[in-house]
């Protein structure tokens, strides 16, 4: 007899970004070089004192580690938020209220998980990061969107947000990253703080992922950080912080994540449920704290790349007929207008059936980060991870792509 697959399984949504995978594999098979903009993995080099602590671990035994992770790392974590600033007016963060995860993914599941029951829901801004979904899937609560779009920069109302979880008495968190992925857009200080009072108002928890925030680029943001949540003043009821050396240190394989909350029930909730998976990973922990010493020339010189890319990315877009994209304020991806009605035709188009002197490109149509069914099918999400010349190589594939793509009656 077949064994029994849950329904939880049967009905687990397929990364959308991952979908189109095989007809990238169909490219390369045919010869072809596939320019990777749908995926954030970065090529630049991962911290050099990271690379280093890797190198010189020497543990006879490598050993569990205690489960909230370890005190060393915890204390360089509250120390990295200090010299950072990010508690503003704010007590400064407590090792005590950091619990080191596996990636900020875990740290996110986690958080879901202490916060909804069976049947609750989380609120996100959509266009979202797919995997709130899937985490809410595996958690058995829904997905309620709040629709953000480019007019303003996909900003977040919230007037609106207050009426989107007044309309769903069982929304248990807001979740939202800033800098954000797809959209690259960063919240301000009074943003967040607006957003807070509402979270406050409505009993839920507001959870800011803030993964990407070194990655931000404009004026007063270049060189420095995106406002955090930490930062905000009363809040140690309602506010999450989701944290990872993914993205900061170029080091998506290391899978060392944290949260961060006041919020001392929660705190333990979620300790409770990273004791039955043990302990975060030994090695990689050593080597996060390594990249806490990352030197600030060489963060400042990998945020001036992703700056250069971003530019040369978004002035290429808008300068292609019918294509519009908003210039994000952080990250490194953008939601860009294409001028056509099925981006995941597009998509697969120029995996399938379109080169550019031997090559193309993936790109990740946007449908996926949507939950509003049919929204998002004239857009693409596209990740600048590659240097320049290869970003200008794609800019071209995309523009002759979408000539070719509209002759053939596509539109
Ligand atoms: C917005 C956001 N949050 C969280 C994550 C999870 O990162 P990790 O589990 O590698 O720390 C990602 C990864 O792409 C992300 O884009």
């Amino acid at each position: 007899m077949t064994p029994h697959l849950s329904r939880r399984a049967l009905d687990a949504p397929a990364s959308p970004i991952r979908r189109l995978m095989p007809f990238a594999d169909g490219a390369r098979d045919r010869g072809l070089h596939v320019h990777h903009l749908n995926i954030g993995q970065p090529d630049i080099a991962t911290s050099s004192t990271m690379r280093a602590a890797y190198q010189a671990f020497s543990d006879e035994v490598v050993a569990y580690s205690p489960s909230q992770g370890t005190l060393s790392l915890r204390n360089a974590l509250a120390d990295y938020c200090r010299s950072n600033q990010l508690h503003g007016a704010q007590k400064p963060v407590d090792p005590d209220q950091i619990l080191v995860t596996v990636g900020g993914s875990e740290a996110l599941l986690f958080t879901i998980a202490a916060a909804c029951d069976f049947g609750d829901s989380i609120v996100v801004a959509e266009p979202y990061y797919t995997n709130y979904k899937g985490f809410a899937h595996l958690l058995g609560c829904d997905v309620v969107p709040l629709t953000t779009g480019p007019e303003d920069g996909f900003d977040v109302d919230p007037a609106r947000l207050s009426a989107r979880l007044a309309a769903h008495p069982r929304a248990r968190a807001f979740i939202v990253p800033s800098p954000g992925n797809p959209t690259g857009a960063v919240l301000t200080t009074e943003r967040l703080s607006q957003i807070a009072a509402v979270c406050r108002e409505h009993g839920v928890f507001f959870v800011v992922d803030e993964v990407y925030r070194e990655f931000v680029y404009d004026d007063e943001l270049a060189g420095g950080v995106a406002p955090s949540a930490l930062a905000l003043p009363d809040m140690g009821e309602h506010v999450v912080v989701i944290d990872s050396v993914s993205k900061r240190y170029s080091a998506c394989g290391s899978r060392v994540g944290w949260l961060i909350t006041r919020n001392a029930s929660l705190y333990a909730a979620c300790l409770k449920f990273a004791q039955t998976r043990l302990s975060p990973p030994t090695v990689d922990q050593f080597a996060a704290e390594a990249a806490v010493r990352t030197p600030m020339g060489e963060m400042r010189a990998n945020i001036a790349a992703y700056q250069a890319r971003r530019d040369v990315v978004v002035s290429g877009l808008n300068a292609i007929e019918g294509v519009s994209c908003p210039n994000p304020a952080g990250a490194f991806y953008l939601v860009a207008d294409l001028p056509i009605t099925d981006s995941n035709a597009f998509c697969r188009f120029l995996l399938e059936e379109f080169e550019l002197d031997g090559e193309t490109v993936m790109l990740a149509p946007a449908g996926g980060f949507y939950a509003t069914p049919g929204a998002g099918m004239n857009q693409v999400r596209l990740a600048y991870v590659l240097d320049i010349p290869a970003l200008k190589r794609s800019l071209r594939i995309i523009s002759e792509g979408l000539l070719a793509f509209q002759r053939r009656g596509n539109i």
